[in-house]
Protein backbone atom coordinates (compact mmCIF):
# COMPACT_ATOMS: atom_id res chain seq x y z
CA UNK A 1 0.00 0.00 0.00
CA UNK A 2 1.20 3.54 -0.77
CA UNK A 3 0.76 6.05 2.06
CA UNK A 4 0.67 9.73 1.19
CA UNK A 5 2.91 12.02 3.23
CA UNK A 6 3.09 14.83 0.66
CA UNK A 7 2.83 18.25 2.27
CA UNK A 8 2.64 16.85 5.82
CA UNK A 9 4.37 18.48 8.76
CA UNK A 10 6.49 16.20 10.95
CA UNK A 11 6.11 17.64 14.43
CA UNK A 12 5.77 14.79 16.91
CA UNK A 13 6.39 11.05 16.89
CA UNK A 14 2.94 10.77 18.46
CA UNK A 15 1.25 11.82 15.19
CA UNK A 16 2.34 8.58 13.46
CA UNK A 17 0.64 5.19 13.46
CA UNK A 18 2.71 2.01 13.54
CA UNK A 19 1.81 1.43 9.89
CA UNK A 20 3.15 4.88 8.97
CA UNK A 21 6.34 4.37 10.96
CA UNK A 22 6.96 1.01 9.32
CA UNK A 23 6.33 2.60 5.93
CA UNK A 24 8.92 5.31 6.65
CA UNK A 25 11.50 2.73 7.81
CA UNK A 26 10.96 0.74 4.62
CA UNK A 27 11.32 3.90 2.53
CA UNK A 28 14.57 4.69 4.38
CA UNK A 29 16.06 1.34 3.44
CA UNK A 30 15.00 1.97 -0.17
CA UNK A 31 17.09 5.16 -0.04
CA UNK A 32 20.33 3.19 0.38
CA UNK A 33 20.68 2.93 -3.39
CA UNK A 34 20.41 6.71 -3.80
CA UNK A 35 22.83 7.22 -0.91
CA UNK A 36 25.41 5.27 -2.91
CA UNK A 37 24.73 6.63 -6.41
CA UNK A 38 23.05 10.01 -5.84
CA UNK A 39 19.73 10.87 -7.48
CA UNK A 40 17.72 13.65 -9.13
CA UNK A 41 14.59 12.76 -7.18
CA UNK A 42 14.34 16.20 -5.53
CA UNK A 43 16.05 18.25 -8.24
CA UNK A 44 14.74 21.82 -8.15
CA UNK A 45 13.58 21.54 -4.53
CA UNK A 46 15.07 23.62 -1.70
CA UNK A 47 15.42 22.71 1.96
CA UNK A 48 15.81 25.49 4.53
CA UNK A 49 17.49 24.43 7.78
CA UNK A 50 16.70 26.88 10.59
CA UNK A 51 18.66 25.97 13.71
CA UNK A 52 18.38 28.12 16.83
CA UNK A 53 20.24 25.55 18.95
CA UNK A 54 23.55 23.80 18.24
CA UNK A 55 23.50 20.70 16.05
CA UNK A 56 25.94 18.59 14.11
CA UNK A 57 24.04 15.44 13.11
CA UNK A 58 20.50 16.68 12.53
CA UNK A 59 21.43 19.71 10.44
CA UNK A 60 24.22 18.06 8.48
CA UNK A 61 22.39 14.78 7.88
CA UNK A 62 19.35 16.64 6.53
CA UNK A 63 21.72 18.69 4.37
CA UNK A 64 23.50 15.57 3.13
CA UNK A 65 20.14 13.86 2.52
CA UNK A 66 18.92 16.75 0.37
CA UNK A 67 22.12 16.84 -1.69
CA UNK A 68 22.02 13.06 -2.17
CA UNK A 69 18.55 13.48 -3.70
CA UNK A 70 19.61 16.29 -6.04
CA UNK A 71 18.06 19.18 -4.09
CA UNK A 72 19.57 22.39 -2.72
CA UNK A 73 19.92 23.67 0.85
CA UNK A 74 19.77 27.13 2.39
CA UNK A 75 20.66 27.44 6.02
CA UNK A 76 20.37 29.59 9.08
CA UNK A 77 22.70 28.02 11.59
CA UNK A 78 23.88 31.08 13.47
CA UNK A 79 20.93 33.14 14.74
CA UNK A 80 23.40 35.86 15.78
CA UNK A 81 23.95 36.55 12.07
CA UNK A 82 20.26 36.63 11.13
CA UNK A 83 17.56 39.27 11.54
CA UNK A 84 16.43 37.47 14.71
CA UNK A 85 19.28 39.48 16.24
CA UNK A 86 17.46 42.67 15.20
CA UNK A 87 14.32 41.52 16.99
CA UNK A 88 12.46 39.64 14.24
CA UNK A 89 10.21 36.93 15.67
CA UNK A 90 10.09 33.29 14.58
CA UNK A 91 6.66 33.61 12.98
CA UNK A 92 7.86 36.35 10.64
CA UNK A 93 11.00 34.36 9.86
CA UNK A 94 8.93 31.31 8.85
CA UNK A 95 6.48 33.47 6.86
CA UNK A 96 9.41 34.74 4.81
CA UNK A 97 11.43 31.54 4.47
CA UNK A 98 8.44 29.66 3.09
CA UNK A 99 8.84 31.78 -0.06
CA UNK A 100 12.47 30.71 -0.37
CA UNK A 101 12.18 26.95 0.18
CA UNK A 102 9.95 23.90 -0.28
CA UNK A 103 10.48 22.38 3.18
CA UNK A 104 11.87 23.65 6.49
CA UNK A 105 13.73 21.76 9.21
CA UNK A 106 13.47 23.75 12.45
CA UNK A 107 15.31 23.32 15.74
CA UNK A 108 14.35 25.64 18.57
CA UNK A 109 14.67 25.59 22.35
CA UNK A 110 11.01 26.47 23.04
CA UNK A 111 8.57 23.65 23.78
CA UNK A 112 5.95 23.47 21.05
CA UNK A 113 7.87 25.76 18.69
CA UNK A 114 7.66 23.42 15.68
CA UNK A 115 3.95 22.84 16.23
CA UNK A 116 3.30 26.56 16.47
CA UNK A 117 5.27 27.25 13.30
CA UNK A 118 3.42 24.48 11.44
CA UNK A 119 0.26 26.52 12.00
CA UNK A 120 1.89 29.46 10.19
CA UNK A 121 3.76 27.68 7.41
CA UNK A 122 2.35 26.82 3.98
CA UNK A 123 5.24 24.40 3.39
CA UNK A 124 6.10 21.30 5.46
CA UNK A 125 7.87 21.91 8.75
CA UNK A 126 10.03 19.06 10.04
CA UNK A 127 10.82 19.26 13.74
CA UNK A 128 14.59 18.92 14.14
CA UNK A 129 14.25 19.07 17.94
CA UNK A 130 12.03 21.31 20.04
CA UNK A 131 12.49 21.99 23.74
CA UNK A 132 12.98 18.97 25.98
CA UNK A 133 10.12 16.85 24.64
CA UNK A 134 10.20 16.18 20.91
CA UNK A 135 12.79 14.94 18.42
CA UNK A 136 10.68 12.83 16.07
CA UNK A 137 13.20 12.23 13.29
CA UNK A 138 15.77 11.01 15.83
CA UNK A 139 13.22 8.52 17.16
CA UNK A 140 12.55 7.29 13.62
CA UNK A 141 16.24 6.79 12.94
CA UNK A 142 16.58 5.05 16.32
CA UNK A 143 13.79 2.66 15.34
CA UNK A 144 15.47 2.09 11.98
CA UNK A 145 18.77 1.33 13.74
CA UNK A 146 17.16 -1.13 16.14
CA UNK A 147 15.24 -2.85 13.37
CA UNK A 148 18.15 -3.12 10.95
CA UNK A 149 20.68 -4.13 13.59
CA UNK A 150 18.36 -6.77 15.09
CA UNK A 151 17.58 -8.56 11.80
CA UNK A 152 14.30 -6.77 11.18
CA UNK A 153 12.80 -7.50 14.58
CA UNK A 154 11.78 -5.05 17.32
CA UNK A 155 9.11 -7.13 19.09
CA UNK A 156 10.47 -9.18 21.99
CA UNK A 157 13.50 -6.97 22.67
CA UNK A 158 14.62 -5.78 26.11
CA UNK A 159 15.73 -2.20 25.77
CA UNK A 160 17.34 0.06 28.39
CA UNK A 161 17.14 3.82 27.89
CA UNK A 162 19.76 5.34 30.14
CA UNK A 163 20.88 8.81 31.23
CA UNK A 164 19.03 12.12 31.28
CA UNK A 165 15.39 11.10 30.89
CA UNK A 166 14.08 14.40 32.28
CA UNK A 167 15.67 16.90 29.90
CA UNK A 168 16.59 14.62 26.96
CA UNK A 169 14.08 14.87 24.12
CA UNK A 170 15.32 11.87 22.14
CA UNK A 171 14.44 9.46 24.97
CA UNK A 172 10.83 10.65 25.16
CA UNK A 173 10.24 10.46 21.42
CA UNK A 174 11.88 7.01 21.36
CA UNK A 175 9.70 5.74 24.23
CA UNK A 176 6.56 6.76 22.31
CA UNK A 177 7.91 5.21 19.10
CA UNK A 178 8.61 1.93 20.91
CA UNK A 179 5.13 1.93 22.43
CA UNK A 180 3.91 0.47 19.11
CA UNK A 181 5.98 -2.68 19.68
CA UNK A 182 5.94 -5.53 22.16
CA UNK A 183 9.12 -4.59 24.02
CA UNK A 184 10.27 -4.45 27.64
CA UNK A 185 11.74 -1.06 28.53
CA UNK A 186 14.04 -0.13 31.41
CA UNK A 187 14.38 3.57 32.16
CA UNK A 188 17.71 3.96 33.96
CA UNK A 189 18.56 7.34 35.47
CA UNK A 190 19.44 9.13 38.69
CA UNK A 191 16.22 9.75 40.66
CA UNK A 192 16.35 13.47 39.85
CA UNK A 193 16.39 12.76 36.09
CA UNK A 194 13.49 10.32 35.81
CA UNK A 195 11.13 10.28 32.84
CA UNK A 196 8.50 13.02 33.26
CA UNK A 197 5.16 12.15 34.82
CA UNK A 198 3.15 12.84 31.67
CA UNK A 199 5.26 10.38 29.68
CA UNK A 200 5.00 7.72 32.40
CA UNK A 201 1.26 8.23 32.53
CA UNK A 202 0.94 7.96 28.72
CA UNK A 203 3.04 4.78 28.66
CA UNK A 204 0.83 3.22 31.33
CA UNK A 205 -2.24 4.10 29.23
CA UNK A 206 -0.58 2.52 26.18
CA UNK A 207 0.11 -0.68 28.19
CA UNK A 208 3.86 -0.42 27.64
CA UNK A 209 5.92 -2.77 29.83
CA UNK A 210 8.57 -0.73 31.63
CA UNK A 211 10.54 -0.38 34.87
CA UNK A 212 12.39 2.60 36.31
CA UNK A 213 15.83 1.88 37.79
CA UNK A 214 18.88 3.67 39.21
CA UNK A 215 21.43 0.97 38.54
CA UNK A 216 22.36 -0.17 35.06
CA UNK A 217 24.68 -3.01 36.08
CA UNK A 218 21.86 -5.16 37.47
CA UNK A 219 20.15 -5.45 34.07
CA UNK A 220 23.10 -5.45 31.64
CA UNK A 221 22.99 -9.26 31.12
CA UNK A 222 19.30 -9.04 30.11
CA UNK A 223 19.58 -6.40 27.44
CA UNK A 224 19.34 -6.53 23.67
CA UNK A 225 19.65 -2.76 23.24
CA UNK A 226 21.36 -0.24 25.51
CA UNK A 227 20.44 3.30 24.47
CA UNK A 228 22.72 5.75 26.26
CA UNK A 229 22.23 9.51 26.44
CA UNK A 230 24.17 12.52 27.58
CA UNK A 231 23.21 14.45 30.70
CA UNK A 232 22.03 17.75 29.21
CA UNK A 233 24.08 20.26 31.20
CA UNK A 234 22.69 23.21 29.23
CA UNK A 235 19.09 22.56 30.35
CA UNK A 236 19.64 22.53 34.13
CA UNK A 237 18.22 25.70 35.72
CA UNK A 238 20.81 25.38 38.52
CA UNK A 239 24.41 24.31 37.65
CA UNK A 240 24.72 22.86 41.19
CA UNK A 241 22.06 20.28 40.29
CA UNK A 242 24.04 19.28 37.20
CA UNK A 243 27.18 18.87 39.33
CA UNK A 244 25.31 16.35 41.50
CA UNK A 245 24.50 14.00 38.58
CA UNK A 246 27.45 14.63 36.26
CA UNK A 247 29.20 11.36 35.47
CA UNK A 248 26.41 9.21 36.95
CA UNK A 249 26.83 6.62 34.21
CA UNK A 250 29.87 5.59 32.27
CA UNK A 251 29.77 2.52 30.06
CA UNK A 252 33.17 0.85 29.83
CA UNK A 253 34.40 -2.47 28.49
CA UNK A 254 34.50 -4.10 31.93
CA UNK A 255 30.73 -3.57 32.29
CA UNK A 256 30.18 -5.37 29.02
CA UNK A 257 31.77 -8.64 30.18
CA UNK A 258 28.33 -9.77 31.33
CA UNK A 259 26.45 -8.51 28.22
CA UNK A 260 24.66 -10.71 25.70
CA UNK A 261 26.75 -11.54 22.61
CA UNK A 262 24.31 -9.63 20.44
CA UNK A 263 23.87 -6.51 22.60
CA UNK A 264 23.85 -3.28 20.59
CA UNK A 265 24.77 0.03 22.18
CA UNK A 266 23.15 3.10 20.65
CA UNK A 267 23.55 6.79 21.45
CA UNK A 268 21.92 9.73 19.65
CA UNK A 269 25.20 11.63 20.18
CA UNK A 270 26.90 13.93 21.00
CA UNK A 271 28.70 11.87 23.61
CA UNK A 272 30.45 13.61 26.48
CA UNK A 273 31.75 11.04 28.95
CA UNK A 274 29.01 8.45 29.25
CA UNK A 275 30.61 5.90 26.92
CA UNK A 276 34.32 5.15 27.24
CA UNK A 277 36.16 5.50 23.91
CA UNK A 278 37.41 1.91 24.23
CA UNK A 279 33.81 0.73 23.75
CA UNK A 280 33.92 2.16 20.20
CA UNK A 281 36.16 -0.74 19.18
CA UNK A 282 33.85 -3.46 20.47
CA UNK A 283 31.18 -5.31 18.48
CA UNK A 284 28.54 -3.72 20.69
CA UNK A 285 29.05 -0.13 19.55
CA UNK A 286 26.55 0.86 16.83
CA UNK A 287 26.24 4.60 17.45
CA UNK A 288 28.23 5.68 14.41
CA UNK A 289 26.21 3.33 12.21
CA UNK A 290 23.15 4.92 13.83
CA UNK A 291 24.32 8.31 12.51
CA UNK A 292 24.50 6.81 9.00
CA UNK A 293 20.93 5.53 9.33
CA UNK A 294 20.02 9.15 10.08
CA UNK A 295 20.94 10.15 6.55
CA UNK A 296 18.86 7.51 4.75
CA UNK A 297 15.96 8.07 7.15
CA UNK A 298 16.01 11.80 6.45
CA UNK A 299 16.34 11.18 2.69
CA UNK A 300 13.11 9.19 2.96
CA UNK A 301 11.32 11.90 4.95
CA UNK A 302 12.30 14.64 2.50
CA UNK A 303 11.24 12.50 -0.45
CA UNK A 304 7.94 11.63 1.20
CA UNK A 305 6.90 15.13 2.28
CA UNK A 306 7.96 16.59 -1.06
CA UNK A 307 6.08 13.92 -3.00
CA UNK A 308 9.07 12.40 -4.80
CA UNK A 309 8.22 8.97 -6.25
CA UNK A 310 10.80 6.25 -5.73
N1 LIG B 1 21.30 13.50 17.87
C1 LIG B 1 21.26 14.82 17.60
O1 LIG B 1 20.17 15.43 17.55
O2 LIG B 1 22.47 15.38 17.36
P1 LIG B 1 22.75 16.92 17.06
O3 LIG B 1 22.34 17.71 18.28
O4 LIG B 1 24.22 17.00 16.76
O5 LIG B 1 21.89 17.31 15.89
Amino acid sequence: MILDFKGRHIISIKQFTKEELEYILKAANQMEKYYKTGSDLLKGKILATLFFEPSTRTRLSFTSAMYKLGGEVISLSNPEMSSIKKGENLTDTISVVQSYADVIVLRHELEGSAKLMSEVSQIPIINGGSGTKEHPTQAMLDLLTIKNEMNGKIDGLKIAICGDLKYGRTVKSLAYALSHYDVELYFVSPPSLRMRHEVISDLHSLNVKFKELNDLSEIIPELDILYVTRIQSERFPDPADYAKVKGSYRIDVSMLNRAKENLKILHPLPRVEEIDYEVDHTKYARYFQQAYYGVILRMALLALVLGGSF
